[in-house]
């Protein structure tokens, strides 16, 4: 097949943070680097980032990388691996001022410091009171950051390949990664581009869920295409769901607004936080706060006329602050709950937010896969950094604040291993044809019009589906339901119908390819949520509620060929401090 070729160094699939960050480290070591995105580079996902990055600057209150990382493993519940927790944790002063120097212009102190806010799990001095270590632009963030490293990606020279979506990687017999297969949206080409080495940085899944605040970009498409190229997904069982979502939308309401002194009420007006958390009450950890919101609305307590939702009070801390450090959050309020926060508290609800598992990789963004009887191995020329990968420091649970902090810090890292990778491995590898091939079959799969109910029909359903079999509260009967359900819309995918082909062709084709990815993490999530036989972090097994360190002290591996599943030990070793073994987790 006579498909046009193009030939870089290093290929970026996926323009968010991670994508950006890594790209700048490989263009500014004098890497020939190109970056393919399904959106504009600024409208990927990281844009709607919201409350900060953490780092123990210690600028409003004491700090320390020691405390950060105790509290991380002890968010993660004991399921982060300690080594790369630490060498984030240990990074984060260091990244966030490279990104000051690029210009992401963070809130200030009168003292001219970066500001730091407390947000939910942080804690000094190994579990004492509580910190401040997240450090925001405003409640824009992700926003900041993104236009920042895309400006220095620009004069880096970095090549961006706007608005082209990624099929497929291309894999040698030898099993290096060498290319991948994209398609332009805007004329339908595909494009074969050859690479020493490939980054998948392509976010999250969370369009899996109904109520979502993730973009609709977010399909999950590097982890189905690991999954297609025969790399296991690990721990995706670990879905976080964020407390505060607008209520019936889904849509963020930052952290960042309990951190600055907002809190929590149900219908009987009762801050109901300080029962479930007594000592670090609406800023104990998300699992935490999701599920005590869940419980409030279930047992009665919730609010308006369903009682479906609570309410999120910030109008005491006076219109100054509301504007100065959470103007996004009034706007997103009024126009879309219809209220003025600095008047009325908005309904919120929790929101599917974020996936703690991915593709597996080291903490230098190697690919790593378990080989039979041996140590896993990396996978030659393939990296994963932010949201689809799992490096692990998130674990069970994700601390707010670490995931703009995870692909900095890991970002910055792929990009120097790549680098070195390139040092010895100077020349390209041959793309085979029959790689090729086999992804041009899985696009052209997408070339008929189907016989059976629309693709958007299908979609639908697994999202609700997802989120009614595979949400806050879980159950083997109800686990074991969804698999079956998802087993079905799979099928039916098979004969969906696209819509109008002749009006709409590409996005048309493109959505497809976007629901089979999810189809594939869905299936990854829920399988693995059968099997895992205790409740941890996010994990929340009623018919196993309690953690069970002896028999699930372990992360999951999701293979596709079958469904199966393998397990493989925690990190729990760091690289130069001593352990936080697991203790009772408790806020
Ligand atoms: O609530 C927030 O601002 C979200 C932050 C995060 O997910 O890290």
């Amino acid at each position: 097949m006579n498909i046009p070729r193009r030939r870089f160094d290093c290929l970026v699939i996926g323009a968010g943070g991670a994508g950006l960050r890594t790209a700048l480290q490989l263009a500014q070591g004098e890497a020939h680097v190109a970056v393919v995105s399904k959106v504009f580079p600024t409208r990927s996902h990281t844009v709607a980032a919201q409350g900060g990055i953490n780092a123990a600057l210690g600028n409003v209150l004491p700090d320390d990388w020691h405390w950060h990382m105790y509290d991380t493993v002890k968010g993660s519940d004991y399921l982060g691996d300690q080594d790369a927790i630490e060498y984030m944790c240990r990074a984060a002063a260091r990244v966030i001022i490279e990104l000051e120097h690029y210009g992401v212009p963070f809130t200030r102190l009168d003292s001219g410091r970066i500001y730091q806010r407390p947000f939910g799990g942080q804690s000094q001095n190994f579990g004492g009171d509580q910190a401040a270590r997240t450090c925001p632009a405003a409640d824009r963030t992700g926003h900041a950051m993104l236009h920042t490293l895309y400006q220095q990606n620009l004069r880096a020279k970095t090549y961006f390949f706007d608005e082209f979506f990624a099929i497929d990687l291309l894999m040698d017999d030898q099993g290096y990664a060498v290319g991948a297969l994209v398609l332009e949206l805007e004329t339908g080409e595909p494009l074969v581009i050859e690479a020493r080495t490939i980054l998948l940085a392509t976010g999250g899944n969370g369009r899996m869920y109904r109520t979502t605040s993730n973009a609709l970009i977010n399909t999950g498409d590097g982890m189905a295409m690991a999954l297609r190229a025969g790399i296991p997904l690990q721990d995706m069982e670990f879905y976080q769901i964020h407390p505060t979502g607008i209520a019936g939308l889904g849509a963020l309401i930052s952290e960042g607004v309990r951190g600055e002194g907002g809190y929590l009420i149900n219908g009987e007006g009762e801050r109901f936080m300080e029962r479930y958390a007594p000592h670090a009450k609406d800023l104990a950890s998300r699992d935490v706060v999701s599920r005590s919101i869940v419980t409030e609305v279930r047992e009665g307590r919730g609010c308006g006329p369903k009682k479906d939702y609570v309410l999120l009070k910030l109008d005491h801390l006076g219109t100054d602050i509301i504007k100065k450090r959470l103007p996004g959050i009034r706007e997103l309020a009024m126009r879309f709950a219809h209220v003025d926060p600095v008047e009325r508290p908005i309904p919120v609800y929790p929101t599917a937010h974020y996936v703690m598992g991915g593709i597996p990789t080291d903490r230098f963004g190697r690919v790593v896969v378990p080989v039979a009887h041996g140590p896993e191995e990396a996978v030659p020329g393939l990296y994963a950094v932010g949201e689809c990968a799992c490096v692990s420091v998130h674990g069970a649970n994700r601390l707010g604040g670490n995931s703009l902090l995870d692909l900095v810090v890991f970002g910055r890292a792929a990009g120097n291993h790549m680098l070195g990778y390139l040092e010895e491995n100077r020349y390209h590898r041959l793309v085979p044809e029959k790689a090729i091939d086999k992804a041009m079959t899985h696009l052209t799969r997408w070339d008929r019009k189907g016989d059976g109910e629309s693709v958007d029909d299908v979609r639908e359903t697994l999202r609700k589906t997802m989120e009614d079999y595979c949400g806050v509260f879980r159950t083997q009967e109800v686990l074991d339901e969804g698999i079956k359900r998802v087993v079905e819309l799979d099928q039916r995918l098979q004969h969906a119908t696209l819509r109008d082909h002749s009006k709409i062709f590409n996005t048309a084709r493109i959505e497809a390819l976007e629901l089979e990815n999810l189809m594939d993490v869905s299936m990854a999530t829920v399988v693995s949520a059968a099997a895992r036989k205790e409740s941890r972090g996010a994990h929340s097994r009623l018919d196993y509620p309690k953690r069970d360190d002896k028999n699930w002290l372990k992360h999951t591996l999701f293979f596709q060929d079958g469904n199966v599943l393998d397990y493989k030990p925690v990190r729990m070793k760091p690289l130069t401090v001593d352990p936080f073994p697991p203790k009772e987790r408790v806020y």
